[in-house]
């Protein structure tokens, strides 16, 4: 019989000896084989959507370190791109999307049914990916949460606290919340074609869930988390689902029961210590090294290792980092988490 792959035990709760560890980011710039293969593809969406390449790089990393996950080498914005908005990448700075901001740019974009012929080359990474991927490896699949895709959607870029996401929200309501369903209905569609093409689990990215305060919260995060995690699982009933709600502070709390997904995701606006009181009693939890600790090493990356899986070690627990690791990480610093935390 085939042994159940790690990650895939965690996410059905199972408490392990050791945590399975994979890192958000971990195919990426700090790497000098991704930084060759993004040379060789021209520039960042070029690599998105070249499959063999897409899944080059998320091979890197696996064979570097081997991670016990690999996650899809794409992008939460090219969701948008396949509905029909303008999108590029300025060098240095970061996404540039064509505006959201009346019922006239809403209308130029495309029907859900329309996002998978740009996508399609997203779909053949994952099958090629899951041919080539060890067996013991898990595939993930992911989109961005709605309102995280939203603010970039509406903003044109990113934003340091979402103001032109959050003008909408109050000011035409009935707008915001059509971009959000469109996004929410077209997630859905794009993650079952993942599914279709091999993912085996699915991660929602709401990086900027933490901006949204009360009701805004539960209606603008947790209720698309739950719409897209219960129809996927009515399509796929054993596909799990992680959340990552960023920066949702005590809205973690809860999270993870009310939308059904298998995982809530952690960064390090919450302590280790916290996230075992007040999430891990409810179900898987992944986080929540601090990124900086692959920049600077050490002891203190040591210690710190150490203390998220000592910490976590009674309930289910997927290591990751809290955010992705940064483009000037060292790579060495990187095994020595892994090894750090296969030997805890
Ligand atoms: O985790 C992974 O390695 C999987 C692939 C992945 C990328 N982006 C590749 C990427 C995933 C899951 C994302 C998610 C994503 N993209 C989020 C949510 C998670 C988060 O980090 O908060 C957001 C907000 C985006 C949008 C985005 N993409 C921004 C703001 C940027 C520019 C900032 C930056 O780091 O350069 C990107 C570019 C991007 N996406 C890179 C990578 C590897 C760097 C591109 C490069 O090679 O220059």
């Amino acid at each position: 019989m085939v042994e159940k792959k790690k990650i895939l035990r965690a996410l059905a709760g199972e408490v392990l000896d050791t945590p399975p560890i994979w890192m958000m980011r971990q195919a990426g710039r700090y790497l000098p084989e991704y930084r060759a293969t993004r040379a060789q593809a021209g520039d960042f969406l070029s690599l998105c959507y070249n499959s063999e390449l897409a899944a080059e790089v998320t091979l890197q990393p696996i064979r570097r370190y081997g991670f016990d996950a690999a996650i899809l080498f794409a992008d939460i914005l090219l969701l948008p791109q396949a509905l029909g908005a303008d999108l590029w990448f300025v060098t240095g700075e970061g996404p540039r999307l064509s505006t959201i901001t009346k019922y006239t740019d809403f209308a130029k974009l495309g029907c859900t049914e329309d996002i998978h012929k740009t996508l399609s080359p997203v779909y053949e990474t994952v099958r090629i990916l899951s041919k080539e991927l060890p067996k013991e490896t898990t595939l993930i699949g992911f989109a961005g949460g709605p309102w995280t895709v939203a603010t970039y959607m509406i903003a044109g870029q990113g934003t340091p606290d979402q103001g032109p996401a959050h003008k909408l929200k109050d000011e035409n309501r009935t707008l915001f919340r059509k971009l959000i369903n469109t996004l929410t209905l077209s997630t859905i569609e794009y993650l079952s074609h993942q599914v279709e093409a091999g993912a085996e689990v699915i991660k929602i990215f709401d990086s900027w869930a933490g901006s949204l305060k009360g009701q805004d919260f539960i209606d603008f995060a947790l209720e698309p988390a739950k719409c897209i995690t219960q129809e996927m699982k009515a399509r796929y009933p054993h596909l799990p689902v992680i959340a990552f709600p960023r920066e949702a502070g005590d809205k973690y709390i809860g999270f993870g029961k009310a939308t059904g997904v298998d995982c809530v995701a952690v960064d390090n606006s919450v302590s280790p210590e916290w996230v075992a009181e007040h999430v891990q009693p409810y179900g898987c939890v992944q986080g929540n090294l601090k990124s900086s600790h692959m920049v600077t090493g050490g002891q203190d990356l040591i210690d710190e290792t150490k203390r998220v899986v000592q910490v976590l070690r009674k309930g289910p627990h997927i290591f990751n980092l809290g955010h992705g690791i940064t483009p000037d990480a060292n790579p060495d610093n990187v095994q020595l988490m892994i090894d750090t935390v296969r030997n805890s």
